[in-house]
Formats: C-alpha cells, structure tokens, sequence
C-alpha cells in the first residue's frame, strides 16, 4: 500500500546561518524521507524560513536596510547550504509568505470564532527611547540569583537560573541602554487549556516517543497556561486582522509556514492541496529537536485541533548536538558553520557519521572529531568503498567489465543480505539508523571474508572465469548494500549506480540480481578522511567567530573589572620616575612571586621588593636600567621594608614585563 507522507523539519530561524547542530535534524529527516521514497511511497519534504520577530527587525535597522532584504539574503544563503548536504526539499519556502499570511488569519479567526481567543491587558517592559516593547532576550542586567552582569531578561548564562524581567536588577534596554519602564498594552491570549483532555488524548494515541510523553505529562499536570499570541509594533510579522498596531507572536505564524510550505509546494507540481492538511489518510511526520517540544506537542495540535486540520501522525524529536562532549563553542571552534564545514570535507561523511550516532529518542548526540576521522575512514571507506574498489578494478581491468553468472553458494550468500531488508527498512522507518548502520556493516563484513576466501586476485592468474564468479557474487553485494545505505549517502550510492551501470537503485531491488551484465570503469567514490582537513575546518571557525566578535559586542574585560576612580593630571604627575639601575637581584625565601632588588638611584640604593619572579631570573636583571616610582612611601611586607616599585606590568605570573631602557641613561635621571 502507498502511504501519503508529508514530512517537515523545524524552520530554521532566517536570522542565522545553518551550523552542523541544525544539520543533525536535517540529515536525520532528508535520510528517513529518501528512505520513503525509495520504498515508492508518496512522501514530500518540506521546509521554509523562519523569518518573523524582533531579531530580524533589529537587525535590519542596524544595517539600515528593509528585513526583506535581509530574509531573501539567507533564503538563498540556507538552500545553498542544505543542498551542499544533499538535502532534497521538496519546498523550501518562506514564513513571509502571502500563503502564509493567509493561513494564519483563517486559522486565527476559527479559533477566535469558537471561543479560543481572549483579549487581556498585560504589563510589560517598555523602552520609551525606541519606542517599542522590549523581548525578554531584549533586556539585560544583572542576574538576581548569583549577580553576573549583562544577563539576558529570561534567563542567566552564568548559574542557568529563570526568571521574569521583573525580577532582573538594573534591566537596561540592550538596544540603547536605557532602563525600560512599564507600560500596559492589549494582548490576545489563545486558551491552550480549553484542549487539554484533546491534547492527553492525543499523546496517549502514540504520537510521541514515550520520554517525550513523560515530559508532557509533567506539563499536563502543571496545568496548560493562556499563550500569548500577539506583539505590539514595531514588530516584524502578520498584522492581526482587525488591529492597525498588533502582530502575530512569531511563534504563531512559524509552523503554520508548514502549511504555507505545503501550498507552495501543492502549487508547484499540482497537487491537491487538502489531501495534506484535510484528509486523515494522510500521515503527518514533523522533525523537531527537543527545545521546540512545548510548540509542536501542544499549542500546535491544539491550534489544529480548533482549526480543523489534520494533527500531526508523529513528532520525531531529537536531541542537541554536543561536539567532542561539550555545547558547540565559538571559541574553540566547534560552532562549525556549514559553509565552512563544506570547504574542508565531504558531506557524505557527516550524513554518514550522524546516522551512525542516531536513535529514536531524544537523547543528545556527541560529534567527536577524532571518532569521526576513525569511523569513517574504518566503516566507510575501509569496509563499503573497499568492497567496491576492489572489485570492480579488477572487473574492469582483467575480466571485460562483463559479470557472469551466479553460481547456488553465491546466491547463499546474496539472499542472506537481500533478508536484511525487512529488518533494515524497519529500523529506518523507526528512525533507529544507529542499529540499521551496524546491520549493514556486519553484512559488509560477510562479504569481505567472503571475498578474502576466495582471494580473487589469485583466482584471476590461474582460473578467470572462477575469479568472474566471485566478483560477480561481490559486485552483486556491493549493489544490496548500497541500496541499505543510499538513504544516508545518496552521493555515493549514486557514483555505485553509476560504476555498476543500473537505473537509481529502488528498495524493491533487493528482490533481484545482476547477472551477465556490463559495467562501466571505476571512480573514485570517498576519500578518506584528513585529520588536517578536519582541524584546518576547526581553526576556520575559530577564526570566524573572531571576526564575528569584530564586528559585533563582546563582552569586555571592563564588565568584569570596571575602571578604578578617576584621577587628575596633578595626580599623575605627583608620581616621580626616575632612572634605576640594578645593583642585585636575589631569590627571596619562602616567596613565590617575589624577587629582591637593590636598586642604584645615582648617590642612594634602594631596597625592592617585585613581583615578577615568575617572569625574570635575578640574573637576568642583573645590571639592568629600570624605572622606579621614586618618591613611593616605603612599605613594610612579611620579608621586609620595600622603598619603592619598579615598573612591571602584565596580566600576571610569566607574563609580566618590566619596562628596561637604555644602559646609557643615568641612574637617578628623572624619565617622564
Ligand atoms: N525557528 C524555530 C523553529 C520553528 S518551527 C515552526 C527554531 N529555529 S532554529 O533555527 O533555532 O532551530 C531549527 C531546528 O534546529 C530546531 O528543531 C532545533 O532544535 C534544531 N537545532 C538547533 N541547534 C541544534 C543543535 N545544536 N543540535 C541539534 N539540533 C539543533 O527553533
Ligand atoms: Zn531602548
């Protein structure tokens, strides 16, 4: 039976460039729909940009331009992206949409016409400089549980804490700086309650992975809350109908661009639009990762619920991506954009390498570099590719690229591999592409013993009809294994159709063979993997976010230490410098920092003691011209009197540097 499937991944937010954290859900749904396809069911993929909210019109006024421009710039810039993975939309399309629009305002007003919409006033941070209301992550202070300064309004960076921009100590506006005031405005409320015994039924009907269905019993038992689903302007989004000044939340209007998605794409090929949306034949599969739950499990399927549209068949949620077992950082350059990911490797081996590490579930997934180098070089191109290689080389160059016939034991073997694919297909369907992967590769490994029994490359000097079976036999392999894995690396599955000369490889061709058969000569399918390759794409990264850092705020030492009382000229030059030749320099006992100096100040020696015995060995010093602080009051410490200080400066330990001048100059001269 042809199922009809529409598939959807999270609509990346226009604001930011997709990073190989994105990818993991794009991957993981690009490989579960080809996966469909290939079973010749009528499945679509569609997507678009997330474009609405504060962010982009933000943006857009600081580079002085319309957020249009801006959400055009990286439509294009994403499709470039996605596609350099071999992701295969079938609608890329857009939030800022007239289709979008449209459906917004139908599905808004069948809520408001049953009695799902309530009006109410709420107080809110208000900046009376910009004229506007300010988003939590649009006001910072300083965090009211542990005091770290420039926090964002929701939530604290340093002790992970929550809280209201109530709550937060000298709120300031993070666009002009100024304390935000309050401000009461009309807002409209979707009661997401009024769905609550719907949604239980909903989850309990299996549309979720049991860890997820736990968590959203928590949120059931906590109590559905109103959603506030308006902005007041300036905002950039879908004027609400009846209002001059009040927009749809962007979080309304997001997963409705599925819809809108799904139109385009209905109007595109022709399709009939309501067998998605309106007719319950139809499956619904949205991927999401696990921070957009309470979005897609509950106001989602409610407001489909009020709306009369079809509710989704499943949400398959993952998890986040961690890189070498930590968050993705900019700093050690593991915020790997994917322009930059594809300048140094080859996407086959990401697809590759985030099918190996995915489940079902929402656990998270950790991209470890060196295990990435190791596994592709050792399953992909050590154990698959290698099957290939050798032979087809050899097909070609002694056999007349012609595959003969299979002999019962070689069909012994292939039927064992053909098998494979019922329990194959139903790890894909269940998204359990770590399992499906190890599967696979114990086939393959089946094969190369095979193959190392027979030992072809002998067979061919003394029996080439005997080594035409066994390529024949392997060839044949090659071609069932590369049909399991087509939905993870569909680039090399192709070079295979191609080398093996046979029409794009179906799921259903498990159920035949290749015999007496020309192929076509081999080419070369993945490289293996250069570690350099993989640090140089590192180092870019790092090298990107310096440059990001540029060219926008970083935080600055200052935050940390604010700059001491302000002092005079007639201060400063109360400080009289002079000329100091050191005359000895010696270890001190029981100090670890510092050294003692005696210092000739031409007619008087002064006694030192510096700081800096991390940075410089006394023999070093030795002879040397410093500069004191002369007219310094002496100061008793634990190892005796210091009268006075030399001039030294650094962040501390060995890195201190002592200002030394001309040997020339005379003790005692006065310096400015
Ligand atoms: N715009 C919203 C989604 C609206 S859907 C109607 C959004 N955009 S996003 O760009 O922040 O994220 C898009 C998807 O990528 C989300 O499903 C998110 O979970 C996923 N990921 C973003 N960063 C990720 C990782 N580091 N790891 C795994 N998935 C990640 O949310
Ligand atoms: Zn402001």
């Amino acid at each position: 039976m042809t199922r009809r499937i529409l598939v959807t991944a999270a609509l990346p937010y226009a604001n930011g460039s997709i990073h190989i954290g994105h990818l993991v859900e794009y991957i993981q749904t690009d490989i579960w729909v080809r996966f469909q396809k290939m079973q010749g069911h009528d499945c679509i993929y569609c997507c678009a940009d997330d474009t609405h909210g504060t962010p982009i019109m933000i943006r857009a006024r600081k580079e002085g331009v319309a957020p249009e421009q801006i959400i055009e710039k990286m439509h294009a810039e994403h499709q470039r992206d996605f596609a350099g993975f071999n992701i295969d939309f079938d609608s890329y399309y857009s939030t800022h949409s007239p289709e979008n629009q449209q459906f917004s305002e139908t599905i808004f007003n069948a809520l408001k016409d049953s009695g799902h919409i309530e009006i109410r006033d709420v107080e809110q941070a208000y900046c009376d400089t910009d004229k506007m209301f300010l988003p939590d992550r649009f006001i910072r202070g300083i965090c009211p549980k542990c005091g770290a300064p420039d926090q964002y309004g929701d939530s604290c960076e340093a002790c992970h804490s929550t809280y209201t921009p109530v709550e937060l100590k000298d709120p300031a506006c993070s666009i002009c700086g100024n304390p935000p005031v309050r401000q009461t405005s009309k807002h409209y409320f979707f009661k997401l309650a009024d769905f609550t015994e719907q949604l239980q039924q909903w989850v309990a009907a299996g549309h979720v992975h049991p860890q997820i269905a736990n968590k959203l019993q928590e949120w059931f038992q906590q109590g559905l809350r109103d959603w506030d689903i308006s902005r007041d302007a300036p905002y950039f989004g879908f004027k609400i109908p009846g209002e001059t000044d009040k927009y749809f939340y962007v979080w309304l209007d997001a997963p409705i661009g599925y819809i809108a998605s799904t139109k385009n794409y209905c109007n595109q090929t022709g399709r009939n639009f309501d067998d998605y949306w309106h007719n319950p034949d139809t499956e619904i599969h949205h991927f999401i990762g696990k921070d957009i739950t309470y979005f897609h499990a509950l106001f989602w399927p409610a407001m489909l619920m009020g709306a009369n549209f079809n509710t989704p068949t499943q949400l398959a949620i993952h998890g986040f991506l961690t890189v070498n077992g930590e968050k993705m950082s900019k700093s050690r350059g593991t915020f790997i954009n994917a322009a930059t990911y594809l300048k140094h490797l080859d996407p086959q081996y990401l697809r590759y390498y985030y099918a190996c590490k995915l489940g079902s579930g929402p656990e998270d997934i950790d991209l470890s570099i060196e295990d990435f180098v190791s596994r592709i070089n050792s399953d992909l191109v050590g154990n698959l590719a290698n099957l290939a290689s050798r032979s087809v080389t050899m097909l070609n160059k002694n056999l007349d690229a012609k595959l003969g016939a299979l002999t019962t034991e070689a069909r012994e073997l292939l039927a064992q591999l053909a098998q494979a694919e019922s329990e194959i297909a139903q790890l894909f369907e269940a998204r359990e592409y770590a399992s499906a992967i190890r599967t696979i590769c114990r086939l393959a490994d089946l094969v190369n013993r095979y193959i190392d029994d027979r030992k072809p490359w002998k067979q061919i000097k003394t029996d080439p009809e005997h080594a035409r079976e066994t390529l024949t036999t392997v060839a044949n392999a090659v071609r069932l294994l590369t049909i399991y894995v087509k939905p993870i690396i569909p680039a090399f599955a192709e070079k295979i159709e191609s080398i093996l000369n046979v029409e794009p490889l179906k799921w259903s061709d498990t159920q035949t063979l290749l015999e007496n058969h020309t192929i076509n000569p081999f080419q070369r399918l993945i490289e293996r993997v250069d570690p350099d390759k993989a640090q140089a794409m590192i180092e870019e990264s790092k090298q990107e976010q310096a440059q990001d850092a540029k060219s926008s705020k970083t935080p600055s030492p200052l935050d940390e230490e604010p700059l001491a009382e302000q002092i005079t000229y007639d201060d400063f030059v109360k400080v009289d410098l002079r000329v100091a030749k050191v005359v000895k320099a010696e270890h001190v006992e029981g100090a670890d920092k510092l050294l003692h100096l005696e210092l000739d100040l031409g007619g008087e020696t002064r006694s030192v003691f510096a700081g800096i015995k991390k940075a410089y060995d006394p023999e070093q010093l030795l002879g040397k011209h410093m500069i004191m602080v002369a007219n310094l009051a002496p100061r008793k410490m634990k190892f005796g009197l210091s009268e006075g200080m030399i001039l030294a400066a650094g962040p501390g330990d060995a890195d201190v540097f002592a200002l030394t001048i001309d040997p020339g100059a005379k003790p005692g001269q006065r310096v400015h």
